[in-house]
């Protein structure tokens, strides 16, 4: 394997990577949470491209550049609504990774940062997405997928210590670092 796994604590709006992931509804309506930080540190273009595109079902993953951001570009995905775990959530998240990265790796993106997809505004428990997304980026790097390094990224104290968790039990381990 490659690339590496990576827990990282910070604002996901201010990494300088190639490819910013963003947690969106299907609709790809303006939202609040990590999609608010997103598209207003992107501009108003991000907005109007997103309305061109016009809707991504839950599990699926649309590009579009970063416009403002740092990154390069931004990989828009909608994950699933908690509904208490026998509605295919899991799999449905697992999904948003994996597309995302299939998106990420289509535009030659090195070095991806996600979100806690879903664990917001969504209700998803952050240990249960934690090992979810863990597993995934592992299984991409492990299969193959080209990146340098796909960073998991929490927004707070409690989401790091949980990310850190989720990466420190997982076959083969990675790194959590403490942004700031
Ligand atoms: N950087 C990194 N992570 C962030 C940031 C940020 N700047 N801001 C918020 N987060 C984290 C939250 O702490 C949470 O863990 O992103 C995670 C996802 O939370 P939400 O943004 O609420 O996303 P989600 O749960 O997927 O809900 C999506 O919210 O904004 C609406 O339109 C969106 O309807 C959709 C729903």
């Amino acid at each position: 394997m490659a690339g590496r796994v990576k827990a990282v604590r910070g604002d996901i709006t201010q990494l300088e990577v190639d490819a910013v992931v963003n947690a969106v509804n299907s609709a790809l309506r303006p939202g609040g949470g990590v999609d608010g930080a997103i598209r207003r540190a992107a501009g108003w273009k991000m907005n109007a491209a997103l309305m061109k595109i016009g809707g991504c079902p839950t599990g699926e993953a649309v590009a579009t550049e970063g416009f403002a951001l740092p990154a390069r570009w931004a990989i828009h995905t909608a994950g699933p609504v908690w509904e208490g775990g026998e509605k295919g959530e899991a799999e449905l998240l697992a999904r948003c990774y994996r597309n995302s990265l299939a998106r990420a790796a289509e535009l030659g993106a090195r070095r991806v940062a996600f979100p806690a997809i879903s664990t917001g505004v969504y209700g998803f428990p952050p240990g249960e997405a934690a090992e979810i997304a863990v597993r995934e980026a592992t299984a991409a790097l492990e299969g193959g997928a080209d990146f340098d390094e796909i960073l998991l990224v929490a927004f707070g104290e409690e989401n790091f210590a949980v990310l850190s968790a989720a990466l420190s039990a997982a076959v083969g381990g990675g790194e959590a670092d403490d942004a700031g």
